[in-house]
């Protein structure tokens, strides 16, 4: 996924040193290494992916497992790009460890690398995130110990985690809720009478669960799952194209219940759609013993593509769907492809990546919600930011780097943190202490936690025009007791506010607050902001000492929090309905 230029990635980061002086190393990681053999590879001598994710699976099993001290099993595994495949010969390096515990589940990261022997090369082959859930024990559900992060890579992973989790438990609602109107605005599907007939490709296979495919709790491995879906996935992509079939991408999903010995496996492939140069392969696994109904188990969608002699994917034939579930599904794969992009876009594309205001619409909201809250968290996480100035128990950190220049205004104030929270989480009520807002007004309120604004600041130049910014802003409660509430915001493109020659349009590319709570009646209040041109004339005076308007409004935001704490109760800090309510993930 990540092949980030030939080079290993991991989560290293600078090496912690204990006062043992032996260097830090995470008690959760587990590390496996493979010698790829003719045994785990395909007939063109690359490893099968279907093995490689045994491998990551157990070794991530073995992470979770440390850490929650019993038996635990895949619950799901998030979107994987692959972007290398391995050679026979090559050796596969995975390392596993857990980010963040919740209650019974565990997040666990997990990094595939490769290294050619011979030529002591080493590149990144592809990352991915699962989530291993403790088996309930007689007295219940597991209640796990929690993760506590070391290193400032596992800080930032720890706060990232809690955000991926939010997406991961709503994604199949999402994505359903998108399939059902993007369905509903589409035409008949083309009819594509020179493609290859869909039913062409539809493949169903049968596996025996038996013992060596389980674990010692006799419950069917998920990679073993994974490997038997990408097999018929295979065979279904090779019948369309007639040709060897790398598979890319294999969307997130979710293991919907259990599998064990004795159970008769049936998996289902067929393909739904193909996009000039790659193809969609959806994958069904059900599962029975004797006379019993079908059991869903998982249902996966895997996106490949054919590579010509140079390396590059090569034209596809077109598919005709079946009537009724075959163009359903071939309306859906377009829907997925979309949200797949998307997601790819708006979550792997590294911050500084991320084009200023990306585009907003119903399809991505969830992914710029997620992108807009973790490039805050990972601001946040940096522990190289030097306090630059004081004054008035406010401080003035900036962070300069690859030509970025970041600043963080800190103060605390006597005033509990949720009531901070509810009074900052409505940009609206910025009109009472920030001189820069000049106006501000709800251009689309998304969700419980996602509100759309246009906010008007004065010009930066004299006479010139003022700024308008259209802002996500996306608030969270704290995961964990400990964690802190954070209100992150970032700009958007809405259609339906244009630009216009008036105001000159600002963006906004990483701002924010992290609400701490320190006791019941004092928090510390940090804001963050990644200084884009709308905003560096204000702030590059404040950090040369030339002028203290951070510190004014930083000021002035203490009192108004003060003042308005009471009204939070009674529903009277201008918080828009269902504001002042939601509760944590
Ligand atoms: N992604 C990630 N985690 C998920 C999830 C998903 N799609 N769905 C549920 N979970 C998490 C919940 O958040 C919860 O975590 P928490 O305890 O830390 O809050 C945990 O799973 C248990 O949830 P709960 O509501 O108690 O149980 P459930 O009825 O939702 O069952 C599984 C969840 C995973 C236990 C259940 O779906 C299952 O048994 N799946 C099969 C697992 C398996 O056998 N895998 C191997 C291959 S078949
Ligand atoms: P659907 O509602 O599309 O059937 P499922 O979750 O049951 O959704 O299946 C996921 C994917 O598995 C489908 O999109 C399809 O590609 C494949 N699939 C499902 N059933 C079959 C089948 N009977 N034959 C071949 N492929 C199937």
């Amino acid at each position: 996924m990540s092949g980030e230029g030939g080079a290993v990635v991991g989560w290293a980061g600078p090496q912690l040193i204990l006062d043992s002086g032996e260097v830090y190393r995470n008690p959760t990681e587990v590390k496996m290494s493979q010698i790829v053999m003719p045994c785990h590879s395909n007939h063109c001598g690359e490893l099968s992916v279907g093995q490689l994710l045994k491998w990551m699976d157990s070794t991530a099993c073995l992470s979770a497992e440390r850490h929650a001290g019993c038996s635990c099993v895949t619950a799901s595994v998030d979107d994987i790009h692959f972007e290398q495949t391995i050679g026979v010969g090559q050796v596969v390096c995975i390392k596993a460890k857990v980010n963040r515990a919740f209650t019974s589940s565990m997040e666990v990261g997990i990094v595939v690398t490769c290294e050619d022997l011979y030529s002591n090369r080493k590149w990144s082959v592809c990352h991915a995130f699962a989530t291993f859930v403790a088996r309930r024990s007689e007295m219940g559900k597991v209640q796990l110990k929690q993760v506590i992060p070391h290193t400032q890579a596992e800080q930032i992973e720890y706060s990232l985690a809690a955000e991926r989790r939010r997406m991961r438990l709503i994604h199949a609602e999402t994505i359903k809720d998108l399939l059902t109107n993007w369905s509903s605005q589409q035409d008949e599907c083309m009819q594509h009478t020179d493609g290859v007939v869909a039913e062409h490709t539809r493949v169903e296979s049968v596996e025996l669960v038996l013992p060596p495919h389980t674990n010692h709790q006799v419950s069917t491995f998920g990679g073993q799952i994974m490997a038997w879906m990408e097999n018929v996935a295979t065979i279904s992509a090779s019948r369309l194209c007639n040709a060897h079939p790398t598979l890319r991408t294999i969307d997130m999903f979710h293991f919907r219940g259990p599998s064990h010995i004795g159970d008769r496996l049936v998996l289902k492939a067929i393909v739904n759609n193909t996009f000039k140069k790659s193809m969609e392969v959806g994958v069904c696994a059900e599962a029975y013993q004797g006379g019993e109904a079908l059991r869903h188990i998982n249902s996966a969608f895997m996106t490949f593509e054919v590579l010509d002699h140079n390396k590059e994917p090569r034209m596809l034939p077109q598919i005709q769907p079946e009537p009724m579930d075959g163009k359903r599904r071939f309306q859906e794969a377009i829907a997925r492809r979309k949200i797949r992009l998307d997601r790819k876009y708006i979550i792997s594309c590294k911050q500084s990546e991320v084009p200023l205001s990306v585009p907003w619409d119903s399809t991505n909201q969830m992914y710029l919600s997620y992108n807009n809250v973790s490039a805050l968290k990972m601001l946040a996480a940096r522990n190289n930011w030097v306090l630059t100035s004081e004054k008035k128990k406010v401080s003035l950190y900036t962070l300069e780097e690859n030509h970025t220049l970041c600043f963080k205004v800190e103060t605390r104030v006597s005033v509990a943190a949720e009531k901070v929270f509810l009074l900052l989480s409505d940009l609206r009520c910025r009109l009472e202490w920030d001189p820069h807002y000049k106006e501000c007004e709800i251009v689309s309120y998304v969700d419980e936690d996602d509100t759309i604004y246009r906010v008007v600041t004065p010009s930066i130049s004299k006479g010139g025009k003022v700024q308008d910014f259209i802002l996500l802003a996306s608030r969270r409660r704290p995961c964990d007791s400990g964690d802190p509430y954070w209100i992150a915001l970032r700009s958007v493109i809405m259609p339906a506010y244009p630009p216009t020659a008036d105001y000159n349009r600002g963006e906004v590319l990483c701002a924010g607050f992290s609400i701490e709570e320190e006791d019941c009646a004092l928090t510390k209040l940090s804001y963050f902001n990644q200084a884009s041109p709308g905003v560096l004339p204000y702030i590059s005076t404040d950090i040369a000492g030339l002028s203290s308007r951070s510190y004014s409004a930083f000021a002035s935001c203490s009192s108004f929090l003060e003042e308005n704490e009471d009204s939070v109760v009674s529903g009277l800090a201008g918080a828009p309905a269902g504001h002042t309510s939601g509760k944590p993930l």
